[in-house]
């Protein structure tokens, strides 16, 4: 496995790669890999035949009161993951060197953007579509894989994609979860070990409200209501936000269809943690 630093030396191995005939797969991630990366890579690697993977921990996507400066970070245990998984190439650029001091170019997809994670994180997916936006021209990919985790994420980068003519085919692999339900990601790492075992109420808040809607229930209000009680049981849970919308366009639906996304945003303490369920 290959760990490049440099954006033109990744850029020319592509370029190298692409002439070859090669399908590029390629996998964005902000490293403290974890099962659920994982399977993004092992997806990759069934629809390509060069798998990249970048770590890379994006300035622009955290507020200054954001936890940029102690997001984990384990280079050495990511590169062994990644051998493991099978991964060809790791892109890891050294941190001031993605943007220079110079950098006024900034990737904002209108609307999409300022719902449900925009409302607290008024600046996030700006971040989010310009790193990724970057990311594509230096790795140059024929397909990327993006986890169904951040559900809001993955429709930016698929209307993104779409808008400004990327020819990259975007997939969304599902949910990767602990056994008792937690979504794996990084930031579990920083949850106590009391929040830790409160923590999978999420999960099962979620899934008995689609039980629920399975029963006959359609009305986004009692689903809602439920899913806030069940939450607000949980000491030093804060919720964020508990939104029932339109997959697509994140409007919030007042009748529960198909194609709507049930979405969640708690604090534990800092910790903020997301979660969410797809109503087919
Ligand atoms: P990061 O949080 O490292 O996640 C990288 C990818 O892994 C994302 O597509 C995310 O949805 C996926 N992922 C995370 N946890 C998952 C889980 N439990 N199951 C399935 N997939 C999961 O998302 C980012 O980084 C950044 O915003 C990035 C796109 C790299 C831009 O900086």
């Amino acid at each position: 496995m290959k760990v490049i630093k440099d954006i033109r030396e990744m850029q020319s191995i592509s370029n190298a790669l692409k002439k070859e005939g090669k399908i590029i797969g390629f996998v964005p991630t902000m490293g403290f890999l974890h099962k659920g990366h994982i399977s993004l890579i092992t997806e990759s690697k069934k629809k390509s035949d060069v798998t990249v993977v970048s770590i890379y921990v994006n300035p622009t996507q955290f507020s200054p009161s954001e936890d940029f400066e102690k997001y984990p970070r384990d280079f050495k245990s990511d590169e062994n993951l990644c051998i493991n998984a099978g991964v060809d190439i790791v892109f890891y650029p050294n941190g001031d060197y993605m943007y220079s001091d110079e950098h006024k170019t900034f990737v904002i997809t209108e609307e999409l953007s300022t719902k449900l994670c925009g409302i607290s994180r008024p600046e996030h997916f700006r971040g989010v579509t310009t790193i990724v936006a970057k990311l594509f021209n230096i790795v140059n990919p024929n397909i990327a894989v993006f986890g169904q985790k951040d559900a809001q994420q993955s429709i930016i980068i698929k209307k993104m994609v779409e808008d400004l003519n990327f020819d990259i085919d975007i997939i969304i692999v599902p949910i990767v979860r602990e056994v008792d339900g937690l979504a794996l990601s990084s930031r579990n790492k920083y949850l106590s070990e009391k929040h830790r075992k409160d923590a999978p109420t999420i999960y099962s808040a979620l899934t008995k409200a689609k039980d629920l809607i399975k029963e006959g229930e359609k009305q986004s209000r009692n689903i809602l209501d439920f899913i806030n009680k069940t939450l607000l049981s949980v000491p030093d849970l804060k919720i964020d936000y508990v939104s029932i919308v339109n997959m697509q366009n994140f409007e919030k639906v007042e009748t529960i269809g198909t194609n709507t996304l049930i979405a969640v945003a708690v604090y534990f303490d800092s910790t903020r943690l997301i979660d969410n369920i797809l109503i087919n």
